[in-house]
């Protein structure tokens, strides 16, 4: 079967892991916080926390920066339910900005109407949140300049876009965000099986998801109110056990090494993919903004299946009579029952997203999969659909 996404895993990677299995630490030890040093020397950041997931980063980067009732979050509805779903867990109303329709990331232009609009009407609007959909990075520079302006925290759901590159940087995310969140599950660039982090550059709020990781206990001697021996420990607020294991981490350590490459061919198969759908008028592939290097976590083909005989779930069908299996990403997430039952969205509140929703289909794409299958997804879609 040949599915949209998969993990890459060598033997240097098993290694790694045997040699933790074989030591003395199997978590909070030693590979988490050279997991972390590895991952500030990537990215450019000046802290790492390494977590369990890249909703848990999500959910703590909530928590830190404060997010409470009638605090407002703002992202677009483009995105895995987890990026929103952090928004209620501290219970701050999500509101949503549709998305630009060639770089499918959240439309500056909107955003800045909608900023205009709410804090008229008196709402409290607390934070931005953007998702570098599919791989392809926001308009950072852009974003920071309004979260500057209205004074709002800039968080960049970083989960699909590591190894991309904005104005020629691979360390732009921290640059411009306040806090980045990533995510490590098997589908992503790397993996460590489940995993995320959150980097940044601020030491408190660095200081904050250290805590709240696990279960909000500090043995920091600034933070604590007395010290009665080397034992003791506080909490000044409760927090969660969101930590990461060593034999993630040194997982983590060993895919990081070969991340430069996985883009690598994760850009030479969206090439190759571009070369064989970009003749057909009824089919659109990817739009990069110059300013960016893609990094493919998703390779998004929007077909025009209303000028088509062909509906997308028999194409679905078909393709996996093929042994081909597809994914959408994503249903926009204000059509989720929750969010239309308790925050009022509605079908047609976010045309742009929905629009996309209709036409997308993502296609397969990770450093294993070969010219041949690339080939072979190709010309069996444009045999379906018979165009
Ligand atoms: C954009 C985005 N945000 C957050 C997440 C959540 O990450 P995880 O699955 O590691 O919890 C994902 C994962 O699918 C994602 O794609």
């Amino acid at each position: 079967m040949i599915s949209y996404g998969k993990q890459t895993i060598d033997n240097s990677d098993i290694e790694a892991l045997i040699n933790i299995l074989n030591g003395d630490w199997l978590s909070s030890g030693p590979a988490v916080s050279k997991f972390e040093d590895d991952l500030n020397n990537y990215f450019g950041s000046n802290s790492a926390c390494a977590v369990s997931s890249g909703t848990a980063a999500l959910h703590l980067t909530g928590m830190a920066l404060g997010w409470e009732e009638n605090d407002i979050v703002l992202t677009s509805p483009l995105t895995f339910l987890a990026t929103v779903n952090s928004i209620i867990y501290s219970n701050a109303t999500p509101d949503f900005i549709d998305i630009d329709p060639a770089s499918f990331t959240i439309d500056l232009n909107i955003l800045e109407k909608k900023i205009i609009s709410l804090r008229k009407v008196g709402k409290n609007i607390k934070a931005i949140i953007g998702i570098d959909f599919a791989g392809h990075p926001c308009n950072w520079e852009g974003l920071r300049f309004l979260a500057d302006k209205y004074e709002l925290q800039l968080v960049n759901d970083n989960c699909h876009a590591m190894g991309a590159k904005y104005c020629s940087k691979k360390e732009y995310a921290v640059s411009f965000a306040d806090a980045v969140t990533q995510s490590y599950h098997p589908v992503k660039h790397i993996t460590t099986g489940e995993g995320g982090c959150i980097l940044t550059n601020n030491q408190v709020l660095d200081e904050k998801v250290r805590r709240l990781r696990n279960h909000g206990m500090t043995k920091d001697k600034n933070q604590l109110t007395k010290n009665d021996g080397q034992w003791y420990y506080e909490m000044p607020e409760p927090g969660f056990n969101y930590r990461i294991t060593d034999f993630q981490s040194a997982l983590g350590s060993s895919q990081l090494k070969k991340l430069d490459d996985f883009v690598k061919r994760r850009i030479e198969i969206a090439t190759q993919y571009n070369d064989l759908f970009s003749h057909l008028e009824l089919i659109s592939t990817p739009i990069v903004d110059n300013k960016v290097s893609h990094a493919y976590h998703l390779y998004p083909l929007l077909i025009d299946f209303q000028k088509l005989k062909i509906n997308k779930k028999t194409l679905f069908d078909k393709l996996l009579k093929n042994k081909i299996s597809l994914q959408v990403h994503y249903i926009p997430v204000h059509l989720q029952p929750y969010y239309q039952t308790n925050f009022g969205f509605k079908y047609g509140d976010f045309p742009v997203a929905e629009d996309y929703y209709f036409r997308e289909i993502s296609l397969p794409i990770y450093p294993k999969l070969l010219d041949d299958e690339v080939s072979f997804v190709a010309k069996k879609i444009i045999d379906i659909i018979n165009i």
